[in-house]
């Protein structure tokens, strides 16, 4: 694999992580993923993101009820749910995917000061239950819950389609 420089190698090695070890996530590490969360660009750079940070383990218990992915949200130390605030939106499709890409940052925060973590968005079948549970406002649509700690596997390399597959057109 080509080590190209560091924030193409970020994004080329990163990879979902599922299974965390005990160890604490410090509050330091903590900001500086949601400080580069808030750094994602944005339509008018309207910033249409909230988050609610979980760490308390029952209400993790009660959040892992809502998703098939339930065992890596009660595994994890932290998850944030990651909300698109309609007071601030202008654009549906440019907004959810500035959320998107805010949550792409937290992912490759989140690699690269060696923690794993990865993006569930099974649970969004439970939308308006989760955020009840966090008890969010009306205004809040949940678009994912980010689940992250201390890596207790070893990632793969990863698996994607031959780039041929996905560039349609270079001329
Ligand atoms: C929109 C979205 C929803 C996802 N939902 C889940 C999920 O509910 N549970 C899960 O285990 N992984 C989920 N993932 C992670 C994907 O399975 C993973 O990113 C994909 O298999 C590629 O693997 P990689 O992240 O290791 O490159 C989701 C990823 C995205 C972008």
């Amino acid at each position: 694999m080509d080590a190209v420089n560091p924030v193409v190698e970020a994004i080329r090695r990163r990879r979902s992580v599922r299974q965390f070890t005990k160890e604490p996530v410090s509050d330091d590490e903590l900001d500086r993923i949601l400080e580069s969360a808030v750094w994602a660009p944005s339509g008018r750079n309207n910033q249409p993101w909230k988050f609610a940070v979980v760490r308390d383990p029952v209400l993790k218990e009660s959040l892992a009820t809502l998703t098939h992915s339930g065992s890596i949200i009660q595994g994890a130390p932290i998850c944030i749910g990651v909300f698109l605030d309609h007071s601030r939106v202008y654009d549906r499709t440019k907004d959810v995917q500035a959320v998107g890409a805010c949550i792409q940052n937290m992912l490759l925060a989140i690699h690269s000061l060696g923690l794993g973590g990865v993006w569930l968005g099974e649970i969004l079948k439970n939308k308006e239950k989760v955020g009840e549970l966090l008890g969010v406002g009306g205004d809040l649509e949940l678009m994912a819950v980010v689940a992250f700690g201390h890596p207790a596997e070893r990632s793969g390399v990863g698996e994607r389609d031959p780039l041929e597959k996905a560039v349609l057109l270079r001329r």
